[in-house]
């Protein structure tokens, strides 16, 4: 039974009280869900602290983006060890703001998810097609790709720790998401690809990513093979947050 999984990805967004008072709400409703999903919230680094004493045992909690070092000389990183010893559970990895704006290539991908499933974490690897990519009909190509370069050094008895969040560029932050049937499409693709690396395919949680609200996420996670979201805006009001988890059917 693949786990269910609603994750918040805050971006550089928030503050210290939200980090108190959202998420004190959001474990607080959380607590009652009986749908089982695993409710996860993922700040700006600085805020960790803040989240982890607020989400008790409710809430996971992620951070962003990893180093791809251990540690070192590397100014204004963190790594994957600080996160699992400020109490995270989960590190984001390759999302495309970070592959966009900062560069970040599959194989560096792939070193930070090594630096992570080493340290005990477990890795959220994102990936997705631009808007170019896709009407030139390379998506799955493109997420094929990203898949296996990105998950290309994980050793089997680490796959239980991978999450894949199928994020296409032009979905997120524009209010245009996917059709379900579209996402459902990609992510038995991904799917597919995972089982051809040898990975457990069928126990991998696959999250939907990109535009996510309240009034689109039970149709998306009504797919089979779409597991959760990775949610960008709609995180940052507790209400909305809650009633997407809510949608976990
Ligand atoms: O990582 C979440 C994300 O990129 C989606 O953002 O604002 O479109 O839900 P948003």
């Amino acid at each position: 039974m693949r786990r269910k999984i609603v994750a918040g990805n805050w971006k550089m967004n928030g503050s210290k009280d939200l980090a108190q008072t959202l998420v004190s709400d959001v474990r607080s409703q959380a607590a009652s869900l009986d749908n089982g999903v695993e409710v996860v919230i993922i700040p700006p680094a600085i805020y960790v602290p803040d989240v982890v004493a607020s989400a008790g045992d409710v809430l996971s909690v992620g951070v962003q983006n990893v180093a791809q070092w251990a540690s070192g000389a590397y100014t204004g990183e963190i790594s994957a060890d600080m996160a699992l010893d400020q109490g995270c559970q989960y590190a984001l990895v390759g999302h495309s703001e970070r592959r966009q704006l900062f560069a970040e290539t599959d194989a560096a991908v792939a070193e930070k998810v090594g630096r992570i499933l080493a340290s005990g974490l477990q890795a959220m690897v994102c990936v997705g097609e631009t808007l170019e990519e896709r009407e030139a009909g390379k998506a799955e190509t493109v997420v094929a790709a990203q898949v296996k370069a990105g998950l290309a050094t994980v050793a089997s008895e680490q796959w239980q720790r991978v999450v894949v969040a199928y994020e296409p560029v032009w979905a997120i932050g524009t209010g245009k998401t996917a059709t379900a049937q579209d996402a459902q499409a990609m992510h038995a693709s991904i799917r597919q690809v995972l089982s051809e690396m040898g990975a457990p395919a069928n126990e991998i949680s696959l999250l939907y990513g990109g535009s996510v609200k309240a009034d689109n996420a039970a149709a998306l996670f009504a797919e089979p093979d779409i597991d959760g979201g990775l949610i960008g805006g709609a995180s940052l009001k507790a209400e909305d947050f809650v009633s997407i988890c809510r949608s976990v059917p």
